[in-house]
Parts: structure tokens; sequence; C-alpha cells
């Protein structure tokens, strides 16, 4: 990946913004779909289809090496995220799926993650879920002109552990424009007052992955899941955010 951060001009800001609405419409009527006895592949094609008919591209397909083989990743309880969709795997009451859905449209990419309860879920696992998306909204807070990569980084980080939740380290949120994954990289763990300034004209995603119990991960024999070595759940919140004159824009909600 190259390192150079490229800046978006405000009629490119608002192709990728386009995107995320479509990105965005997607994942609230995924949000009715889920539910105990449906299967993550009928979620898979759900939401390729709906990215299909609203002109887009659903990015995650054929990505990466080995390709990915579907177009959204679906990742269950203890699994942290790039799980693959499978048509013999069936939710359960008191599970929960993190969905997370990158949509191309005209050529520019945004990228979102939420995690969903399935049916009643315990204690434990509704509060990792609101957890994770206070974690993306204390980075979110740092995410102005002249602040630093860092600062990000290390909201996120102080939000999830303050609350006594593990941090994934060995992955990051990263820069997004043409292409899924571009520079800058945006830990969720970090010192304030490193890594590069912020700019306005910046787009990048800011994507919170932590777990109840400790935050190291293992990778599956598929070479795409990873999940936690301890068993425990995992959440995952994320969306693709511009950096402006007057704070940040979140691109990946309606
Ligand atoms: N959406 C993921 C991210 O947040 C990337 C998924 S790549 C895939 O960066 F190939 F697994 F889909
Ligand atoms: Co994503
Ligand atoms: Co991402």
């Amino acid at each position: 990946m190259s390192s150079t951060i490229v800046i978006k001009t405000v009629e490119e800001i608002a192709s990728i913004r386009s995107a995320g609405r479509l990105l965005a419409q997607v994942h609230e009527a995924l949000r009715e779909e889920v539910r105990p006895g449906i299967t993550t592949g009928e979620l898979n094609r759900i939401a390729d289809r709906l990215i299909r008919d609203g002109g887009g591209i659903p990015t995650s397909y054929n990505y990466g090496d080995p390709p990915f083989p579907a177009s959204i990743c679906t990742s269950i309880d203890d699994e942290v995220v790039h799980g693959i969709p499978a048509d013999d795997r069936v939710l359960e009451e008191g599970q929960i799926i993190t969905l997370d859905i990158t949509v191309g449209l005209e050529g520019w990419q945004a990228d979102a993650a939420r995690t969903w309860p399935v049916g009643e879920i315990s204690e434990e696992k509704r509060k990792l879920i609101v957890a994770a998306e206070t974690a993306f909204n204390a980075g979110l807070a740092e995410a102005l002109e002249g602040q630093r990569v860092g600062d990000i980084a290390h909201a996120v980080q102080r939000s999830a552990e303050g609350e006594g939740y593990g941090v994934i380290r060995e992955l990051c949120g990263h820069g997004i424009g043409r292409e899924m994954h571009e520079a800058p990289e945006v830990p969720n763990y970090g010192r304030p007052g490193r890594g590069p300034r912020l700019r306005s004209g910046m787009v990048f995603c800011i994507e919170p992955m932590i777990t109840a119990g400790k935050r190291h991960i293992a990778l599956k024999d598929d070479e795409w899941t990873i999940v936690t070595q301890d068993g425990r759940p995992a959440a995952h919140y994320e969306n693709t955010i511009a950096i402006t004159p007057t704070g940040p824009e979140i691109l990946t909600l309606l």
C-alpha cells in the first residue's frame, strides 16, 4: 500500500458519500433480516442483491489473496472479522453477528461494519456492542484538522480499555477512496500526538474491534476468519469519515 495520503476534493467526498448512503441502506435492510434461523449465506445474497440493485459493487468479493469468496463479511460471536458467509451457518438466538460491508459506486469506496444481536442476547454482549460504538465516537471526537492519527488511536483505546475490553492491535482502520485500503493506517491503540497530521479532505475508516476477554486473535484454516484466542465474543463498529474544516463528517450513516 502506498504511504501517500490522498486528499479528496469536495466533489470526490460527495461521491464517497453516495457510496456510503447505499451502504448505510444495505446495513439498515440487513438489520431487519438478522434473526434466529437465517443463514449467513442468505444475508450475503440479500446484501449482494441490494448493492447491485443500487448500482454498486460489493468490493469485498474476490478481494485479497486468497480471494475473499463472498460479498460481505459475517462474523459470529468469537469471530472478530472476515467471517465467510455460508448456507450451513444458521444464526441462533443469543448470538451476535458483525456485518462488515464495502460498497463501490462509480469508482469510489465506502466501508462500514455493525454488530447486531440475534434475538435476545446476554447483558455482557449488549454492553460489548455499545462499547464498540462508544469507542468509535471517542475516536471521532479527535478527528479534527490539525490533530494527529495517534490522537484518534489513543482515544479509541482509552475508551475501550477503560471499560475493561480488549482492543485488537493487528488490524487497523485505513484511508479509503478509489481503493478500499489506502494510507493512512488508523490503529485502535497508540499515543497522542503521534502519526500523520489530519488535514481537510482526508477520508478514512475508524473501526474499533474489541473483545469481552483478552485481545489476542488467531486465523482460522479458511485463511480469512479471525477469531479470539480465548473464545470470548468480539464486536466491531466502523464508519467511513471525512475530515472537513467544520469537523468530521460520517459518510456511512443515513
Ligand atoms: N471491510 C474490511 C475492512 O474494514 C475489509 C474486508 S476485506 C474482505 O477493512 F476481503 F474480507 F472482504
Ligand atoms: Co470494513
Ligand atoms: Co475498514
